[in-house]
């Protein structure tokens, strides 16, 4: 989103100058996927990007209501903009400018977004999930004049419709296909802040695909969703379906899907992991907690021999297929027996990682509503026992990868101890970090294949076989 302009576009009424937005973006890949979108309008409207929140003329939050530390860190950022707008006027020796326009979005601002903009004095407007795409409008609004209001309005059009926007010429693409969630998991808040469930037409999907390999150099998507097995219901369509068609797309080369639902994983889905060629050797399924009673307080609706049989399932369709999940450690009054259980799961699923947090309660759901006997010190020694199980089973899994090649698409270099290092993922989810040939040599976006030279549960190394270059058919 380079923009070097030095001319102003019109819209509507109003006279746009090059103009500078930063962002923050917190939470899960369907906040990022709409900063995205938030970034593609406003460029129409003259505006670039910039890292440094000092030299913005508009401060955006996108922010996240899953967890209270999510919320605590927003409302400490949001807090630490108001010298933003106590600053007299542009200081040319630091760039701080006058009439910095502060905004929230995303789940927070969905739920709490008339109240933050009474809290808060330097917020200028909040927005809510489902209107990022009036983002133009609103941000009209601020620079028209009209300051503090809150949009939290839901979509109440019968079809999902859209197209999906690229801003960063990455070679990877988050295409969402489903939004909201109709579950109401017991502790959950993101039925609250998304809405409910609406998929949008298969065809539609595959057209834009299309159009991003085509146009755009995609090669690699990710299907979004909070719930992207239930892809489809509406329409008599499923995301197996989808997956098949997308499998078809010439010059596509690898395809993701996130995040699934044990409960609506139909045997179509299992039979596209066997046959779709360029369905990703990783299946990210969340399960939450390894006991069945825990389960049953969570309204998860399937039990832990169901999800033991799905994963096996899927690993008989693809045997190179690696399962990742998340935990929730803590739930209320979950008993040392119930906690055993989920020890005991990390045992029989062997896990290629997992995403454990302890229980947060959020206003609102059931679970926040439950007589909880538990301590924040037993939330916290459960989420030690199961982190520190998982990184042994973890070590263990990856070391199975020395001596073994793996094609990479590479996303970014650093330095590590003072080496240079490229780093990408496998089709399998894993990153792997290896010395480049020459120092000089650019390997951004590259495919390569890199054999593996050692691995602990953390990180893998390799080193590089063969550069195949940003294009292979
Ligand atoms: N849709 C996905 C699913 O069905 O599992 C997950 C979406 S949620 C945004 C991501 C993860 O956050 C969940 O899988 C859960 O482990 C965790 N999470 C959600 N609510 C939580 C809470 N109240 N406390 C702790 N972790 C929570
Ligand atoms: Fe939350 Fe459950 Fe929906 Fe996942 S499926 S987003 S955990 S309510
Ligand atoms: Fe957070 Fe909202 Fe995603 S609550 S995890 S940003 S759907």
């Amino acid at each position: 989103m380079e923009n070097t302009t030095t001319h102003s576009v019109k819209v509507g009424e109003l006279d746009f100058p090059p103009r500078k937005v930063w962002l923050k973006t917190y939470g899960c890949q369907m906040n990022y996927h709409d900063t995205e979108r938030i970034l593609s309008h406003l460029s129409g409207m003259n505006f670039t990007r910039t890292e440094e929140q000092s030299e913005a003329d508009l401060v955006i939050f996108n922010t996240c209501a899953v967890r209270d530390l999510a919320n605590q860190k927003f409302y400490s950022h949001l807090g630490e903009t108001k010298k933003l707008k106590t600053n007299p006027d542009v200081d040319p020796e630091t760039g701080l400018k006058k009439n910095v326009i502060v905004a929230a979005g995303g789940c927070i601002a969905q739920t709490e977004g008339k109240d933050l903009i009474s809290k808060y004095k330097q917020l200028d407007f909040a927005f809510g999930t489902d209107v990022v795409d009036n983002i133009g409008e609103m941000v009209y609004r601020a620079y028209a004049g009209d300051r503090k209001f809150a949009v939290t309005s839901w979509d109440k059009s019968e079809n999902y419709s859209i197209e999906t926007k690229i801003t960063n010429g990455s070679p990877m693409a988050f295409v969402n296909i489903i939004k909201g969630c109709d579950k109401f998991c017991s502790y959950c808040i993101v039925p609250f802040t998304r809405g409910r469930e609406k998929s949008r037409r298969l065809a539609e999907v595959v057209t834009d695909v299309k159009r991003l390999v085509e146009y755009s150099g995609v090669q690699e998507v990710m299907l979004l969703g909070q719930n992207v097995n239930s892809f489809g219901k509406d329409n008599g369509e499923s995301l197996g379906e989808l997956i098949m068609e997308l499998d078809k797309v010439q010059g596509l080369q690898r395809l993701r899907y996130t995040t699934s639902h044990p409960y609506d994983v139909t045997d179509d889905l299992v039979e596209a992991h066997r046959n779709a060629k360029k369905l990703a050797n990783h299946l990210h399924l969340p399960v939450q907690s390894g006991s069945n009673t825990v389960l049953q307080r969570m309204l998860r609706e399937y039990t832990i021999e169901h999800y033991l049989t799905l994963i096996q399932k899927m690993r008989a369709a693809n045997p190179e297929m690696i399962i990742s999940t998340d935990i929730i450690a803590g739930f209320p009054n979950e008993t040392e027996e119930e906690h055993q259980g989920t020890m005991k799961l990390l045992d029989d699923a062997q896990f290629d990682f997992i995403y454990a947090y302890t229980f947060s309660p959020r206003k609102g759901t059931k679970a926040a509503r439950m007589n909880d006997v538990l301590t924040d010190d037993i939330r916290g020694r459960r989420l030690r026992e199961i982190q520190e199980k998982q990184l042994k089973i973890q070590a263990n899994i990856r070391s199975q990868m020395i001596g073994k090649t793996y094609r990479v698409l590479v996303e970014e270099k650093g330095l590590n101890k003072g080496i240079l290092k490229w780093t990408g993922r496998t089709s399998c989810y894993r990153l792997v970090h290896f010395e480049p040939e020459t120092q000089e040599k650019d390997y951004l976006w590259h495919w390569v294949d890199v054999e593996i030279t050692s691995a602990t549960a953390l990180s893998t190394q390799g080193k590089i076989i063969r550069d195949l270059g940003k294009n292979i058919q």
